[in-house]
């Protein structure tokens, strides 16, 4: 009885470490899209790009990038402090729920999740280049259903 239950824990442990292990703890949330929307983000975060959902990012991340709009990526996307807080509070209060790395990137696309779900066993190197695709941050150029958080590979076609 005792044997089998140190086993147990054993494998209780194993499992624990391996769920931990996951892309070095660097996951997307689960569901990634939040249950409430928020009006001031979608206007606000579109206009460059698609507004990014919350669970892509970890808090950290989220902190980071919006206490530097005024230097994001080589644009000034600031805004009024409210907007700017209450945008941030609901990035914050819905972003990724797997996350448990302390690497807080600022980009989506550096994440090891990423990384893992988008090898060059799954895209060949030289579509990230074409002129339809220009960025790995441009989801929706293969995800047809991003902008709905929809990730599913049924909806994905890579843009020639
Ligand atoms: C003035 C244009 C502009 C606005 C407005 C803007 N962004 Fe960006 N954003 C950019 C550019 C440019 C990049 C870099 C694009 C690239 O390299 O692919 C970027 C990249 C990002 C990335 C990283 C994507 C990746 O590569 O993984 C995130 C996250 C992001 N923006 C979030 C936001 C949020 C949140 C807001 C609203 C508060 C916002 N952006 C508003 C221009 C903008
Ligand atoms: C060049 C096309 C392309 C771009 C751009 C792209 N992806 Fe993907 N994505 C793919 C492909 C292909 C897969 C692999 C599908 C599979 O596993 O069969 C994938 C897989 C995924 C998955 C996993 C889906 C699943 O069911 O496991 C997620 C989540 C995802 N991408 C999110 C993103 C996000 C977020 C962005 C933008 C920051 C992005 N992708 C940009 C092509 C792309």
């Amino acid at each position: 009885m005792k044997l089998i239950q140190s086993l147990l824990m054993l494998l209780l442990a194993a499992c624990a470490l391996g769920a931990q292990a996951k892309y070095n703890g660097e996951d997307r949330g689960k569901p990634v899209m939040p249950s409430e929307n928020n009006a001031k983000m979608q206007a606000e975060c579109s206009g460059c790009h698609m507004a990014y959902p919350a669970g892509l990012l970890p808090a950290a991340s989220w902190k980071k990038l919006m206490a530097g709009l005024d230097k994001h990526f080589g644009t000034d996307a600031s805004l009024s402090p409210q907007d700017t807080k209450e945008i941030t509070d609901y990035l914050v209060k819905y972003a990724s729920n797997r996350w448990t790395s302390s690497a807080a990137p600022l980009r989506i696309t550096e994440g090891e999740w990423f990384k893992n779900k988008h090898d060059s066993s799954e895209i060949n190197p030289s579509i990230w280049k074409r002129e339809s695709v220009k960025s790995p941050g441009n989801c929706s150029a293969c995800h047809q259903a991003a902008e709905r958080g929809d990730f599913n590979e049924d909806r994905i076609r890579i843009p020639q």
